[in-house]
């Protein structure tokens, strides 16, 4: 049964992909398109690959490297230049993407582009050009790995069919724009290891399809909106290395398909929320090096279930809680550096564990330190 409809599918996807080749190569360049190609070119300069020299003749739907048309209108639909992909231009060259030059408003042009990717030619400059709000097809917007500086687009919530949001290595600076709320379809925004700074939208909570969200690696303060915990399809939530104050919202605790939590480096106070650690489904979780105090909840469940739980380098106090030994399964744990005291549980969960995991505290003892007295 499986494998028959495994068949089908496969059937389907050749008879798409022969439609989809034949129709693409009737599809010809419109001039608009070409001249906009060729001027985004004329602004960036690629020494050691040579991605553009394809770019040659009239018909830009045709072998033009990166280049795709909708077989429709024949209009560019697709521009995807990746520097590091397993491209043969790429593999055969040798080496991974260089590219110097900045991005040409003149791709503001190419007004049925709904795949837009430049990424990883790690030293393509300037900003993002503002008109890029007005690509009204777009769905994904890829810049990863440049240096590109200056501020998201202001209005960057006119993207409304984008699904894909990545600007992450780069250097933008400026706040998060709070029109990017508005971009309810929006499943993956990844924007980490930028100087961005101000805080988080208040209404961050309205992208409600986002599944993930890597905003780590930035200078963004403020709290974290307790409205977060009620994203029901978000999974991955990454706001490590920032300069976020506050309590962690317990409402965190209850999000529906939270797989990874980074909090870690930041400047958070106040207790951990209990229901984080009996969660089901959460399966790395780190706190580290914020100032969480009180103690660690024995909240741990039969459900809890662990890959990576680091808490150290916080103010935990009291003992390390004997509901751990109930989870059902712990991978990597680090409690160091912390206030705890007295006797660790023993247990399978912490027959693996060494030493280091519960180092630099106030009084443990029992396996894997000294014995207590
Ligand atoms: C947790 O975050 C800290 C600080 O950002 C980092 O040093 C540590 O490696 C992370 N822990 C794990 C298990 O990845």
């Amino acid at each position: 049964m499986a494998a028959t409809s495994l068949h089908i599918c496969l059937l389907l996807f050749h008879v798409l992909l022969a439609t989809a080749g034949k129709s693409s190569a009737t599809a010809v360049c419109s001039s608009t398109d070409r001249g906009a190609l060729l001027e985004f070119r004329s602004s960036l300069s690629d020494p050691y690959i040579g991605v553009f020299s394809s770019w040659t003749g009239d018909d830009c739907c045709n072998n033009w490297f990166g280049v795709a048309c909708d077989p429709e209108t024949g209009r560019v639909s697709d521009l995807n230049l990746r520097g590091e992909s397993e491209d043969p231009i790429l593999t055969r060259a040798g080496r991974s993407g260089l590219m110097t030059g900045r991005i040409s408003p003149a791709i503001c042009s190419l007004d049925h582009l709904s795949t837009l990717i430049i990424a990883d030619w790690k030293q393509i400059t300037g900003s993002i050009p503002s008109c890029i709000t007005s690509l009204s097809a777009l769905r994904i917007l890829d810049l990863v790995g440049n240096r590109l500086s200056g501020s998201l687009p202001h209005d960057i919530g006119k993207l409304s069919h984008l699904t894909v949001l990545n600007i992450a290595d780069n250097q933008i600076s400026g706040s998060i724009p709070n029109s990017l709320t508005q971009i309810t379809g929006l499943m993956h925004l990844n924007l980490a290891n930028n100087q961005i700074s101000g805080a988080l939208p208040y209404n961050f909570l309205n992208l409600n399809m986002l599944s993930r969200a890597l905003l780590g690696r930035n200078q963004i303060s403020g709290e974290i909106p307790a409205s977060i915990g009620f994203m029901n399809r978000l999974s991955d939530l990454d706001l490590a290395e920032n300069r976020l104050s506050g309590s962690i919202p317990a409402s965190l605790g209850s999000m529906s398909v939270l797989s990874s939590l980074y909090l870690d480096s930041n400047h958070l106070s106040g207790g951990i929320p209990a229901m984080l650690l009996g969660s089901k489904g959460l399966g790395i979780l780190n706190l580290s090096r914020n100032v969480l105090e009180g103690k660690i909840p024995d909240a741990f469940t039969s459900r809890s279930y662990f890959t990576s739980l680091d808490l150290s380098f916080n103010k935990l106090q009291g003992e390390v809680p004997k509901t751990l030994l109930t989870a059902e399964y712990i991978g990597h744990i680090d409690l160091s550096h912390n206030h705890l005291c007295g006797r660790i549980p023993a247990g399978s969960p912490f027959d693996h564990v060494d030493a280091a995991s519960f180092a630099n505290n106030d009084c443990l003892c029992s396996w894997p330190l000294k014995s207590c007295q």
